[in-house]
């Protein structure tokens, strides 16, 4: 038995003296049009094409066709071709429904203002690294990542940070979204039952991946400065994710007492701290607080991220991890990825070096504090019945709602006025606590600020977003 097979109809004729072989191609596409696979107004090969891909005369595909045009499958064209006539109408591409027009003024957080990415030095440092980088830097990597990132990285951390970083006790990742992944899948490997976060917290990283890791997420209140240790202390948690220097929603920083209490914690328990360093680089009115990872670096996992201070398409982060863990944090990351882009992490090494880091923070931080000042001001005059907490550092703020107003009610009525703005009890685990509303404002004109805080202070004013009950 002979099979021939055309490469523009999917058709296999048998040659083995069973049915004639203008019969069997007409059975290939009757069928064809039967199942659907060929749709009305598809157009069939020429048969000349098919003649020759199936290595027949062209009059057996011409009889064919014909036999198939005269049972209504296929209809003749003018200018000579063929294309299916019956059959279900290609299916009609899905009507978008209509997008919700994107708000006017949007107080999101976890952004940085990327209009302001140092677009012309980068390119430079891509230049540099494409100019000079050797070949093997362009072969697949150790899981730790590039060596000149690990090392720029290291003094930065140390000089800025102090921290206590050793270049080979680094990973560099894919943002903290990676860091905190690896770590819990590390820390899932150790036979890790239980992790501690703060609560209120981010919902969409450490929560998500210890749950499906199996690890059970236990919540711990924080106050206005940071995770209550004497709370943490009753976990039974093997490891603690934290937002020291600037609490993830709130704001509050950790005092030098709650980290040494922290610290004492992980000793005695062996536990570890997961030290989420996000937006330190953003301090306003107070000095910068060091990492805890300089304080125990054989406590902590401190992660730091590229996100806010250049951009969150970067997609650049890094850990720096206790030294017994680094190779299977390491692992972890070849597992995942085999290691991020070589040229980006070159990129960063380069811009690093050179200072145009620092440079570029420098230029940042007044640009922010404007915008976070004209917040205060406007909330200060346009809606003084919210307290702002958390205001010293970062690219957001946190105010707290009346007892007697719902903060669903407002976020919806914002919304409703072009108006985007986060609340906070979406990211409580089981704490409860006042309604409060994020502002992040790290993208928006000073102007668009004052716009938006005027339009919550007019809903919060007229009343109707109450919650008919007042909290304790
Ligand atoms: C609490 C917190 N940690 C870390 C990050 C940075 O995440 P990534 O580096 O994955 O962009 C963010 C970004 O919004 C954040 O809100």
């Amino acid at each position: 038995m002979v099979e021939i097979q055309s490469n523009s109809l999917l058709i296999e004729l048998r040659r083995d003296g069973g049915a004639a072989l203008h019969r069997q191609i007409e059975a290939a596409i009757r069928d064809a049009v039967r199942a659907g696979r060929l749709r009305i107004g598809t157009a069939l090969p020429p048969t000349r094409t098919l003649a020759g891909d199936l290595g027949v005369s062209r009059g057996v595909v011409v009889e064919a066709y014909q036999q198939l045009v005269a049972e209504g499958y296929l209809t003749s064209r003018p200018g000579g071709y063929t294309e299916v006539a019956i059959g279900q109408e290609p299916a009609a591409p899905a009507v978008p429904s209509e997008p919700a027009p994107p708000p006017m003024i949007d107080f999101a957080y976890g952004r940085s203002d990327v209009s302001h990415f140092p677009r012309a030095v980068w390119m430079r440092s891509i230049r540099r690294v494409l100019a000079d980088a050797p070949n093997e830097r362009f072969l697949y990597l150790s899981g730790r990542g590039m060596p000149e990132l690990r090392e720029a990285l290291a003094g930065y951390l140390n000089r800025v940070r102090g921290a206590s970083v050793d270049p080979d006790n680094m990973v560099i990742v894919n943002g903290y979204a990676q860091g905190i992944a690896l770590t819990i899948a590390v820390l899932a490997q150790s036979g890790a039952r239980r992790l501690a976060v703060e609560d209120p917290s981010a919902d969409d990283d450490a929560r998500l991946v210890a749950a499906a890791a199996g690890i059970e997420v236990v919540g711990v209140p924080v106050d206005r400065d940071g995770i209550r240790v004497d709370l943490l202390e009753r976990t039974d948690a093997d490891a603690v994710v934290l937002t020291p220097s600037h609490q993830w929603p709130t704001g509050g920083v950790l005092s030098a007492e709650s980290r040494a209490a922290v610290l004492r914690w992980a000793a005695r328990r062996g536990a570890l701290i997961v030290e989420d360093d996000y937006d330190a680089e953003y301090r306003y009115d107070r000095a910068p607080i060091g990492a805890i990872q300089g304080l125990a670096p054989d406590s902590v996992v401190y992660a730091g991220s590229a996100s806010k201070t250049l951009a969150p398409g970067l997609r650049l982060g890094w850990l720096v991890v206790p030294r017994r863990l680094a190779d299977a944090v390491a692992t972890a990351k070849v597992v995942a990825d085999r290691g991020s882009p070589a040229l980006d992490q070159l990129v960063f090494a380069d811009f690093l070096t050179r200072g145009e880091f620092d440079r570029h923070l420098r230029r940042m931080r007044p640009v922010y504090r404007r915008r976070r000042d004209a917040l205060l001001a406007a909330l200060r005059e346009k809606a003084p019945m919210l307290e702002p907490v958390g205001i010293a550092a970062g690219l957001h703020l946190v105010t707290w709602l009346p007892p007697e107003v719902d903060e669903a009610a407002v976020v919806s009525a914002a919304a409703a006025r072009g108006v985007a703005v986060n609340g906070v009890t979406p990211y409580r685990l089981t704490s409860t606590g006042p309604g409060g509303l994020i502002f992040g404002y790290s993208s928006l004109s000073e102007r668009a600020i004052v716009d938006g805080v005027t339009v919550i202070g007019e809903i919060l004013s007229r009343g109707g977003v109450g919650s008919g009950r007042a909290r304790s």
